[in-house]
């Protein structure tokens, strides 16, 4: 469903992304981890079309997008949703305006407009906040509202950035079933990224270990806890190094 092969992204003769080559099936789960600033956004604004690499290819469901202009790109978005780090919400509409923001050419009544969006809420947990603006929603609504306009779309790929960063353990294992539901339903292919361990073991099919804009490991989840890969060790001991100093200092 999706395929990079040798990606390699120059902005300003800085190294961002280089050699990235990586490849998702159908309904798979594909996680990117990685330290901040490796490169992880950029790779999903890249499948997304959102910019263009400097070198190698993007395949979408087996088409070549690179070379794309706008609008055969706005085609590639109608299949490939994006749910932004910052939930990137439209601050002037309402909640029912931002989630039904792909069907607001769709000659459909107010009725049936209405019903979508509750259903489509009612998908992410949230009930009754239609009328609302995004200024007056918590984080966690917001990014649940985020994901909720891009389920919207019935897209056939889902790339999400960071879906449970800054969010409650709670709601945060509500946006990983989630993630695997939409799956199971719907045959959706996700690519995750996201810096907690524990989640994306729990949802991956394969994960990836992004450094310094290269792919250090790929491996299935089974493969990463069994491995003697030296980078991989630091990099999971040093994430929970990282959460028992927090765990101490709570
Ligand atoms: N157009 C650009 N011009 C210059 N530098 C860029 C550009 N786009 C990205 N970068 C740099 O590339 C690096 C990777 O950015 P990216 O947002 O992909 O990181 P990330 O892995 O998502 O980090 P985080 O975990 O903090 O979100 C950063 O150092 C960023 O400043
Ligand atoms: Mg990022």
């Amino acid at each position: 469903m999706l395929e990079l092969r040798d990606v390699g992204y120059y902005p300003d003769g800085i190294t961002v992304l280089d050699g990235v080559s990586f490849s998702v099936k159908k309904g798979q789960i594909f996680v990117i981890m990685g330290t901040s600033g490796a490169g992880k956004s950029t790779i999903l604004r890249l499948i997304n079309g959102l910019i263009k690499p400097d070198r190698g290819e993007i395949f979408v469901d087996r088409e070549e997008i690179s070379g794309y202009n706008e609008k055969k790109l706005i085609e590639i978005r109608k299949k490939v949703g994006m749910v932004f780090q910052s939930a990137a919400l439209f601050d002037s509409l309402t909640v029912a305006e931002n989630v039904g923001f792909a069907w607001r050419k769709d000659r459909i009544s107010q009725a049936e407009f209405r019903k979508r969006v509750a259903d489509t809420l009612k998908v992410v947990g949230l009930e009754g906040i239609e009328d609302r603006m995004p200024s007056e929603l918590s984080g966690g609504m917001k990014k649940r509202v985020g994901l909720a306009r891009a389920i919207a779309m019935r897209p056939e790929v889902l790339l999400y950035d960071e879906p449970t960063s800054g969010l409650d353990p709670v709601t945060s294992n509500t946006i990983l079933g989630l993630i695997k539901e939409l799956r199971q339903k719907l045959g959706v292919t996700s690519v995750v990224v996201t810096h907690d361990m524990q989640g994306a073991l729990a949802i991956a099919d394969q994960v990836a270990i992004l450094s310094q804009g290269k792919i250090a490991y790929v491996g299935t989840v089974e493969e990463i806890k069994n491995t003697s890969d030296k980078l991989v060790k630091s990099f999971i001991n040093g994430l929970e190094v990282h959460e028992s100093h927090l765990s101490e200092a709570r």
